[in-house]
């Protein structure tokens, strides 16, 4: 019967500005996802409030949770455990999931499984195919940039990170120069496919010898560049910019990732996070990745890189397997990361 054989997990997310929550199958199956973005609500601010982002989360969350049940048929009788987001992320936002999954597991005496948002973005690659360790994943998101080693399945290290900007928010604050809606990430991708690399923004730290990155020198070249030409009444034209600040993206997360998989040799690398959506870097590292023998490339299904709870329930379901509980005093954290390993 399926209580014996299928572990079906219900996950929560609710870390930023999307109300996610889904029924998964196995860690590798979504059975139902129910998401309410706010999008919206945070545009005419130019980005996510945290106080408007926790209100819609108390307003989505039972909404989104009795469409999961509903879609499926199931009861909490069939579920394994519940599993959700405690981190990093908005602090606010993050205590409407952690608190719904705490009633909930509460309620029906259902094991608790804390996941790191992080993770829920690597596992998300589980839903193109099975994940092979040692991996290295690139992580690209609005509020991260990171290359994380993985030696087996329940353990993350982080071996390079952003030392200013996320790359996400760059793509987001450019788009803001050139008058695109938050978040800009899609529409600069679909700009700059019209556009040429015709300004050669810096490539932050391309050649320094370690996995780090930096996106603030980019972001301000980028608005020198527009602020000069309004001074003097040049009109630049708005798919080269686009394009040129993606290929100095794009050059600078393949160049470092590259490196990394000499120091680190694995079988898959993974790249997740929202930024994972952009169809250059997709198309740089299938390339690159062409090239090595022995080296796979999983990339996270699009309709899966941005914030989602089915990425939860992939990585809920490894931690869960792994024995990772919480209990009732489980507390959002918003600052929770991952070990460091350092070179
Ligand atoms: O992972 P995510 O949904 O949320 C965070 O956890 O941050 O990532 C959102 C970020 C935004 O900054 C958005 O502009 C960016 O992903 N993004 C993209 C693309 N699609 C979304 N960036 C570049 N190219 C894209 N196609
Ligand atoms: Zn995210």
């Amino acid at each position: 019967m399926n209580e014996e054989k299928d572990t079906i997990i219900l996950a929560f997310e609710s870390s930023c500005d999307e109300t996610s929550v889904a029924l998964v199958k196995n860690g590798s199956e979504v059975l139902a996802q129910s998401t309410a973005t706010q999008i919206k609500s945070h545009q005419r601010f130019g980005g996510v409030v945290p106080e408007v982002a926790s209100r819609h989360h108390i307003e989505q969350i039972i909404g989104c949770l009795d469409d999961v049940f509903q879609e499926t048929g199931l009861a909490y009788d069939d579920l394994s455990a519940i599993a959700v987001t405690y981190g990093p992320g908005l602090v606010g936002a993050l205590l409407v999931g952690v608190s719904a999954a705490k009633a909930v597991a509460f309620a029906h005496g259902l094991p608790l499984v804390p996941v790191n948002h992080m993770a829920g973005h690597i596992y998300a690659a589980r839903y193109s195919a099975p994940i092979e360790f040692p991996t290295l994943a690139l992580l690209v998101s609005g509020g991260h940039t990171e290359l994380v080693y993985m030696p087996k399945e329940n353990e993350y290290q982080i071996i390079g990170e952003t030392r200013d900007d996320a790359c996400g928010e760059a793509f987001d604050k450019i788009g803001r120069v050139l008058g695109l809606n938050y978040p800009a990430g899609k529409e600069i991708d679909e700009l700059a496919h019209q556009g040429k690399d015709t300004f050669n923004f810096p490539r932050a730290m391309e050649k320094e010898d370690n996995f780090d990155f930096s996106f603030s020198g980019l972001k301000s070249a980028f608005i020198n560049t527009v602020h000069h030409a309004d001074q003097i009444g040049e009109k630049l034209s708005q798919a080269d910019l686009a394009a040129s600040f993606q290929q100095s993206v794009v050059d600078v997360l393949s160049e470092k990732t590259l490196r990394a998989l000499q120091k680190y040799p694995v079988k898959q690398l993974i790249l997740a996070g929202g930024v994972a959506a952009n169809s250059e870097l997709r198309a740089r590292l299938k390339e690159e990745c062409s090239k090595l023998s022995g080296l796979a490339l999983i990339e996270a299904p699009l309709k899966y890189c941005g914030d989602n709870a089915a990425m939860i329930g992939a990585a809920g379901y490894v931690a869960y397997k792994h024995g990772v509980r919480g209990d009732m005093s489980l507390n959002a954290e918003p600052g929770l990361e991952f070990s460091w390993l350092s070179e």
